[in-house]
């Protein structure tokens, strides 16, 4: 009888111990859900940390945005930069396929807009002048006499308000910028605003908007320097790159444009078939670094790029709302920068593909116009979708 009662007094305390324990789990499970941003993606994630401190004493945060399934992008609210983006191979290894930094500081000194937001105007205008309803203005000439990536102090060495974004299928973060009337010598107060989403789809989602109270140009772009092959293990000559662009826009001697838009037909320009990065890179003066002028409808989302590295089995495409797309294939690195992880960055380790309107368009009449009015709205979107081979 004793021994009856002890056992099943054991069974009722198991019991009672295995309903605890289901509770405890159902609270755990609970706090960790509170935690995620997305509800349908239970493991899509926001982590925000102190990433550093501004020389004038800003506090700059970093955002991981997590799609729990291997895709991580970290951006910071300085320069709304992508500080890394950590993408699987077809083995499922996760790795960085941008170049950068590892320090505020060292944002802060960098001269190569790594995986930065660009902006008020994405590459360049020749001598840094422009006229604009019969008034001329004058920029900052930070590139051999020419304006380039908005100047000396372009979006990508500003400080951006951060919001984070919750969706039932994403997460993201968004990031605001008022650019004053005169910034960098631009007409119209721009109030910015760009916001990086991670879907639940292997997509990378970058939205841009602006709008002015002064007719001025706006041309936005991101500028990641990107190696699929992971953590500029090695060069990316070997990368194969298809560009969905017809013609471009030739340069002249200081990469402005010389106003031409050709065929790349039968030239080392075309891209149109997948073609390794590297096999007619000897015969471009310098490597590339040209606008493309996609072939699309005007302000339809499409494909404007896709490049595959063989070893990693990594896939990057690229769709966009805007006309042209810069390539350029990493040539002034030349081994003085060491970033990340402490890889020195040699002559092509990474390529940028740059959606945007035509360089130096508020000076060539004949190319679409970059001119925004009050009451307009600026918006650009950019998808970079990854999958493997
Ligand atoms: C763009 C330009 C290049 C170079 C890089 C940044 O891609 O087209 O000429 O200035 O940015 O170094």
């Amino acid at each position: 009888m004793k021994k009856k009662s002890s056992f099943s007094c054991r069974v009722r305390m198991n019991f009672f111990i295995s309903i605890i324990l289901i509770i405890a789990f159902a609270l755990l499970e609970g706090c960790s859900k509170k935690e995620s941003i997305s509800g349908k993606g239970k493991e899509m994630r926001i982590q925000e940390e102190t990433f550093g401190m501004t020389p004038e004493g800003d506090s700059i945060k970093s955002y991981i945005l997590t799609d729990g399934k291997g895709i991580e992008a970290k951006l910071i609210n300085y320069g709304a930069i992508l500080v890394s983006l950590k993408v699987p191979d077809r083995e499922g290894n996760s790795e960085d396929i941008t170049l950068g930094y590892e320090t505020l500081e060292e944002y802060v000194q960098d001269k190569s807009y790594f995986g930065g937001t660009i902006g008020r105007y994405a590459n360049r205008i020749s001598k840094g002048r422009f006229t604009l309803d019969g008034v001329q203005y004058t920029l900052a000439a930070n590139d051999n006499g020419n304006h380039l990536h908005g100047g000396l102090k372009g979006f990508n060495k500003v400080i951006w308000k951060p919001e984070k974004i919750e969706s039932t299928d994403s997460v993201g973060i968004k990031f605001h910028y008022l650019s004053k009337d005169g910034d960098e010598g631009y007409p119209g107060n721009l109030s910015t605003t760009v916001t990086y989403i991670l879907t639940e789809n292997s997509e990378l989602k970058i939205y841009f908007e602006a709008e002015t109270d002064k007719d001025t140009p706006v041309n936005l772009t991101h500028h990641s320097y990107f190696n699929l092959a992971g953590s500029a293990k090695r060069d990316i000559l070997e990368h194969e790159l298809t560009i969905v662009a017809d013609r471009y826009t030739p340069v002249d001697g200081r990469l402005i444009p010389t106003g031409e838009i050709k065929s790349v037909k039968d030239t080392d320009m075309d891209f149109t078939n997948p073609m390794s990065i590297g096999e007619r890179i000897q015969n471009i003066v310098g490597g590339y670094d040209h606008n493309y002028v996609l072939n699309k409808e005007k302000g339809k989302l499409s494909l404007a790029a896709r490049v595959y590295e063989p070893e990693s089995g990594r896939v990057m495409e690229l769709y966009t709302i805007e006309p042209g797309i810069q390539f350029y294939s990493g040539n002034f690195l030349d081994g003085s920068i060491t970033g990340k992880g402490g890889q020195t960055y040699h002559k092509h380790y990474a390529f940028c593909l740059e959606p945007q309107h035509f360089p130096d368009s508020p000076n060539q009449p004949h190319f679409p116009s970059t001119i925004l009015k009050p009451g307009e709205k600026y918006t650009h979107l950019i998808v970079y979708k990854f999958s493997n081979r």
